[in-house]
Formats: C-alpha cells, structure tokens, sequence
C-alpha cells in the first residue's frame, strides 16, 4: 500500500459504519450497520440510535479492519462524523474517534457530515471534483451550492423547513410504508403514474428573479400537509389502497420538478454545468434521471452508487483526507456538535 492509510467512522444518525481509504481514492474495507430497530416507530429515535451506534461500533470496525487485512497500528489518522446529526449518535463515534488516535498517537479528522457527501462521489469517479453545482439532499439537509474550488461554497439555497428526504419519509408515513421512505416510495411510485395528480411545487414559480428570496430556497412542508390532506380524502372515499402508488409517485415528480428546476437554475446563473448530487437522496433513480436529461449533452452529472450515497464512512474518510491535507487535526478536546456549521460556505449577503 503506497497511500496514507485513513479509518472513516460515521454515527450521525441511524446507520454505523466504518471504512478503510487508502488515499487518495482506494476503498479497502466498508461496513455499513443499518439499524433497523427504529422501522418499528416510523423514524429515528435519537436513544435507540446512540445505544446501538455503542453496542455495534467495535464489531463494525472489527470487520472494516479485517475486510482491509490490516490492524489499528497500521491507521496514519482518524476521521470521524462530528456533526450535524443526532448529539447523543455522534458522541459516539467522536469519543471512540478521540480515544483511538489518543492510543495510537495518530491525528484525528472532525469532519462535517455535508462535506463528506460532498465527497462521495470523488471516491468512484476522479472527475467529480470543483467546480460543481451541487445539489445535497439527505434526511436532515437540502442545500444548493457552488463550488468553484473544494473547501470554498457559495450556497445559493437551502431549505427553509423539511428537508427532502424527511418529506420522503413523512409522506411514505402517510401512505402506511416503511422507514426509511424514500426508497419505499421510489418503489411504489415506479408502478403509478405521476401524471395522475398535480401536486404543489413549493417556492417554484416562473416569475422568480435570481435575487429574489426564495429563488433558489427550498420548502417541503407544505407540499407534506397538501399530500396529507389528499389522502385523507382518498381514505374517506375508500379508495386510497387503489389510489396510493399513483399518489407515490405524483408526489415523488413534484419534489423532483422543484429540486431539479432549482437545480439547473444555479447552472443558468452559474454558467458551471457540471452538477454534483450528493446525499441520501442521491439514491433516488427518478431524480438522477430528470437532472441528466435537463442538463442534456450541456452538462455533466455527478453522484455516487448507493454504498457511498447513503450515509458511510468511506465519504467520512475522503473528507477527512482533505481536510488533513490541509492540517486542520482536531484537539482531543473536540467534541460533537449537532449544528456544527458547514466548513468553507459562503453566505452571500443580501
Ligand atoms: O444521507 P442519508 O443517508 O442520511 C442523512 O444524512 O440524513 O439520507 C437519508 C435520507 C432518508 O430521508 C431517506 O428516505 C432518503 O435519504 N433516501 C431516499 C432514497 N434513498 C434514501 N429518498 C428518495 N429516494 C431514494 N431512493
Ligand atoms: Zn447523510
């Protein structure tokens, strides 16, 4: 192995996982734990989650280890999920992180969850690096930027309520399907039709101006609560059972129209039309599909396969690696933080 040897670890949310990168892209060992105890109350339950991150992490580094055929001593840092996510989750991982470069007396990497999906992409495909639009898209985030050199962006928009992916979820809630939503709906959606009903495409509008407000900005709440009231009417005329794939995917082409026209108007304004998507929803085949073929011959479209779009520790380790590179090595002190501010971004002013 010629590369410095990086253990990634991530426990944000409801997913352990570790991996092994040889830098600057070799993948040796990926384990992803999901924890699927939490299906049985339609989301995460930030407890359940920090006890299993804890009952679990040693065996999934264990194997990561073994899948590598290497051994601790053999790491050059440690990179670790300090924030956003769940405070109790990721103290996990930052104090099995902290502990393990103090024994080792190897460096430790506090790495922000976006910036590592930021990376993802870059472990599959050396092309995917700035400058990019990228589109993040996960559970807890939907933030547009650009990015014209890695460790610098703009953010153009971001959420102003739910993020994608909890529309997902609360809307597959709804319609009485599985956690995690999105690929239940996905799924469901593929045997409906989208054209069946015309859902809301929030703070999308034609007459919007690039310094207009909500030009780029995002809301999904309402587009849950009009999905909710529907089907609740459909329940009411008993024909939901009948009714609910279409509703699936009716919902699923709203929240792709929205995030995809927004999308290609950072391209527009931008004038940068290499778009990386990036985050849980990333996995999502209707939405890659409607960015690909917006942007057309015009562009080039970025996004990882689903074992580094959803949540990983091999994205952790990418971003780590840079962050490295660059000796920002945190303190033993460091500690979780559940609003840990993204790196580098750029907020213009008004
Ligand atoms: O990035 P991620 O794995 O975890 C967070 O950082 O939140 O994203 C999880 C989110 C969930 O809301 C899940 O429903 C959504 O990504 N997701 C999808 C798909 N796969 C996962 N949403 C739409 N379509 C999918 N195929
Ligand atoms: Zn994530």
């Amino acid at each position: 192995m010629s590369g410095s040897l990086i253990l990634g670890l991530e426990t944000s949310c409801d997913e352990t996982a570790a991996a092994l990168l040889e830098t600057p892209d070799a993948v040796r060992g990926h384990v992803i734990l999901s924890q699927d105890e939490h299906a049985l109350y339609g989301g995460v339950v930030p407890e359940i989650a920090a006890r299993a991150h804890l009952q679990r992490i040693d065996d999934v580094v264990e194997e990561t280890l073994r899948e590598a055929g290497c051994g601790l001593p053999d790491l050059d840092a440690v990179a670790v999920t300090a924030g956003p996510g769940l405070v109790g989750a990721l103290l996990v991982g930052v104090s099995w992180a902290k502990a393990l470069a103090f024994g080792l007396g190897k460096p430790m990497v506090a790495v922000h969850h976006m910036e590592a999906h930021l990376f993802a992409p870059s472990l599959e495909d050396c092309d995917a690096e700035p400058p990019f639009v990228a589109l993040l898209v996960s559970g807890g985030h939907t933030i547009l930027l650009h990015a014209p050199v890695w460790g610098e962006y703009h953010l153009l928009g971001e959420t102003r309520d739910d993020a994608a992916g909890e529309a997902f979820d609360k809307v597959a809630k709804l319609l009485g399907l599985a956690y995690p939503g999105g690929p239940a709906i996905q799924a469901l959606g593929a045997e409906g039709n989208e054209s069946r009903y015309r859902f809301p495409r929030p703070m999308l509008r034609t007459n919007q101006q690039p310094g207009d407000a909500d030009f780029y900005d995002f809301s999904f709440s309402g587009l849950k609560t009009a999905v909710a009231t529907f089907v609740s009417e459909l329940d009411s005329l008993g024909t939901l059972d009948d009714e609910r794939k279409h509703v699936a995917a009716s919902f699923q082409a709203a929240v792709v129209d929205v995030l995809a026209s927004k999308t290609l108007r950072a391209v527009e304004e931008t004038g940068c039309a290499r778009v990386l998507l990036g985050g849980g929803v990333s996995a999502n085949t209707r939405l890659r599909d409607e960015l690909g073929r917006r942007l057309d011959s015009g562009g080039t479209l970025f996004h990882a396969s689903p074992r580094f779009s959803l949540d990983n520790g091999a994205m952790v380790a990418r971003a780590g690696a840079y962050r490295l590179e660059r000796g920002d090595v945190a303190p033993l002190d460091a500690s979780a933080d559940s609003n840990l501010p993204f790196p580098g971004l750029v907020i213009a002013s008004a």
